[in-house]
């Protein structure tokens, strides 16, 4: 456990601010709202990074939806170990069900490979990603996201939901950790 007083001495350089995430946001949950007319998606947030993305998209959101949650682990540190633990599952029946889901950052493509098949062993009527983040340099197997609000660089990132170790999940914009934090 790291034992912290302040964070923002951590952090390189500013990426996105929460007000920039949330204009884009409103833009993708348009274009979501107009997809998905009529279609009463199952919109699955995968814990514990997409929570601030979770609220502000589902608020974009103006069509009825259902709200889910799952729960998997696959990062140590800052390397993806590419083993994916199941530590909450969804509630609802995901059966001819369209089924969306919600994830603050796509890297190598692992976590969401994981858990798109995890979830077609109930039959969905479809299922589609929408992700805060895309890193695409980051990527190890063929996988991409239906929405995408931004690309960031092959670097690590944290805040607006995005930890490193558990922490800096609770800045309000969204940075790049100085990679002193991390190598020592
Ligand atoms: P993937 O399986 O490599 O695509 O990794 C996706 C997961 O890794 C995300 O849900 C994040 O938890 C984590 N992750 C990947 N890149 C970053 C980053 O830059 N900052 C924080 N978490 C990250
Ligand atoms: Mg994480």
């Amino acid at each position: 456990m790291i034992n912290k007083v302040e964070m923002m001495g951590d952090i390189e350089r500013v990426l996105f601010s929460a007000e920039q995430i949330q204009e884009r946001v409103k833009e993708v949950g348009a274009q979501i709202s107009k997809d998905y007319y009529g279609k009463n998606p199952v919109v699955v947030g995968i814990l514990k990074g997409v929570v601030p993305f979770y609220a502000a998209m589902t608020q974009a959101i103006t069509i009825p939806l259902e709200e889910d949650f799952m729960c998997v682990s696959s990062y140590e540190g800052t390397e993806s170990t590419g083993k994916i633990i199941l530590r909450k599952d969804v509630d609802v029946s995901l059966r001819d069900r369209h089924v969306l889901i919600l994830e603050d950052i796509l890297d190598s493509g692992r976590t969401l490979k994981a858990i798109i098949e995890m979830m077609k062993t109930q039959k969905p009527a479809s299922v589609k990603i929408c992700t805060l983040f895309d890193k695409p340099e980051g990527r190890k197997i063929p996988l991409e996201a239906d929405y995408v609000c931004y690309d960031v660089p092959n670097e690590f990132v944290v805040g607006y939901g995005l930890d490193y170790d558990g922490y800096y999940r609770n800045l309000p914009f969204v940075g790049v950790l100085k990679p002193s934090v991390y190598q020592d």
